[in-house]
């Protein structure tokens, strides 16, 4: 049995690359707060362990709205005036994904209230110091950086941005975070190291202190999360990453691998398209063909894929398991140009299952393909030395159940998203 162990700093870091993927909108967003979040935090003296869930809430507090990438955007624009309850809405989607998603359900009561106003008339009922005190800080500093002009140099903003605090204070934001922000707001680097946005590596490598490492089961709870957060981007593709990871275990089980890469094979299909996250829904939903800059942008999601899996510690064959998915054994795959010399079992197996979920899934632009569809494309693969023979020989021979992986996914559905609060 392989003990695996996970600092939980490490799998942030790497996971909070996915979740700033985006090209526009939100992206470094989180970990500017999150900078922000740790000067306050050292100010107040937090306790390492309070430091620790401050900083995680931080890091991924606009979680629910990670899958939208119009609703991305809108976050990001401090001028944005939509209905006045809309702001709430990506909160509370980001407390339905969190909740019951170990290790991360203790943040998330915080990112539930993250735009709670002090003196109250939120949704959640809450006003002043009932609001949970993380969650005041984080609103604060969201607000900061959404309202910082990115054309500006930086420090010239510090002033409209201590005005702007000071004039919430005790009506939108906590007057005791308000006092301690303004203290902070006094020393440039807190500035300057928001224009730096990965030091907020720094805050959290002293959070080494407080985590237990993370155990693989810990790792599956956090891949399905996020196979949620990615199936969630297109009603077509709902349960995606659940199908491919359940034929690419089915698959692999057939092929002889042992339990425990069994379970890296799971945590790989979940993930395989982690990458997606950096694709605007117009593209992932679009019913007619793409153009070709749509296409190249589709093509990134696998080599987003491979560097973000590739830096969790003792996570390197998942990350090729993963992300080989649309390499192929003649070489002419993408984005590594990998070949057969390359290609190990895993990452084959992953591209067998990818291909068969996907022509065996409801498109934009097509049903679901028949078994003689299916079987014909494959084999035509397989011919053209793109994928495997023995895999797609051993899928076909079980086509039923592999099937039946897939449609067995059909009952699961998606957390609900809230649209209006
Ligand atoms: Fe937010
Ligand atoms: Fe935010
Ligand atoms: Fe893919």
């Amino acid at each position: 049995m392989i003990l695996y162990t996970i600092s939980p700093v490490n799998l942030m870091r790497t996971l909070t690359m996915a979740l700033d993927l985006a090209v526009d909108g939100i992206n470094l967003h989180q970990k500017r707060v999150a900078i922000m979040c740790g000067y306050i935090s050292e100010k107040m003296g937090l306790k390492p362990q309070d430091e620790q869930a401050l900083l995680s809430a931080a890091l991924m507090h606009d979680i629910g709205a990670a899958s939208f990438s119009d609703e991305r955007k809108r976050l990001a624009n401090p001028h944005y005036l939509g209905r006045p309850m809309e702001i709430f809405v990506h909160a509370e989607n980001g407390y339905i994904l969190l909740k019951d998603s170990e290790p991360f359900s203790s943040i998330a009561e915080t990112v539930r209230h993250h735009h709670d106003k002090w003196s109250g008339g939120n949704p959640s009922g809450l006003s002043g110091d009932q609001i949970p005190l993380h969650s005041r800080i984080i609103h604060l500093t969201d607000r900061v950086d959404i309202n910082i002009d990115k054309n500006k140099q930086i420090l010239s903003c510090r002033d409209d941005m201590k005005k702007m605090v000071k004039a919430n204070q005790g009506r939108i934001f906590d007057p005791m975070v308000t006092d301690v922000f303004l203290e902070c707001a006094d020393k440039e680097s807190f500035w300057l190291d928001l224009n730096i946005p990965d030091y907020v590596n720094t805050f959290q490598s002293r959070m080494n202190l407080g985590g237990a490492p993370y155990t693989m089961k810990d790792l599956l709870k956090i891949a399905e999360l996020f196979a949620t957060l990615i199936d969630r981007m297109s009603r077509y593709t709902a349960t995606h990453s659940r199908s491919v990871s359940g034929v690419a275990v089915f698959l692999a089980k057939l092929s002889g691998f042992s339990d425990s890469e069994l379970e890296l094979m799971k945590v790989a299909g979940l993930l395989h398209d982690l990458g997606k996250l950096s694709i605007p829904n117009t593209i992932l939903e679009k019913p007619g063909p793409l153009d070709a800059d749509e296409l190249l942008t589709i093509r990134q999601h696998t080599f987003f894929t491979y560097r973000i899996l590739s830096q969790i510690e003792q996570m390197d064959t998942v990350a090729a398991w993963a992300a080989w998915h649309h390499e192929t054994l003649d070489g002419l795959g993408y984005p590594f140009r990998l070949n057969a010399n390359d290609l190990t079992l895993g990452a084959r197996i992953m591209a067998v299952a990818d291909i068969f979920v996907a022509l065996t899934e409801n498109r934009p632009y097509r049903k679901k393909l028949s078994q003689d569809v299916v079987e014909r494309i494959m084999r035509d693969m397989v011919k053209n030395r793109k994928i495997a023979a023995n895999i797609v020989d051993n899928l076909l021979s079980n086509y039923k159940l592999a099937e039946e992986i897939v449609l067995s996914q059909e009952n699961w559905t998606q957390p609900p998203t809230i649209m209006e609060v």
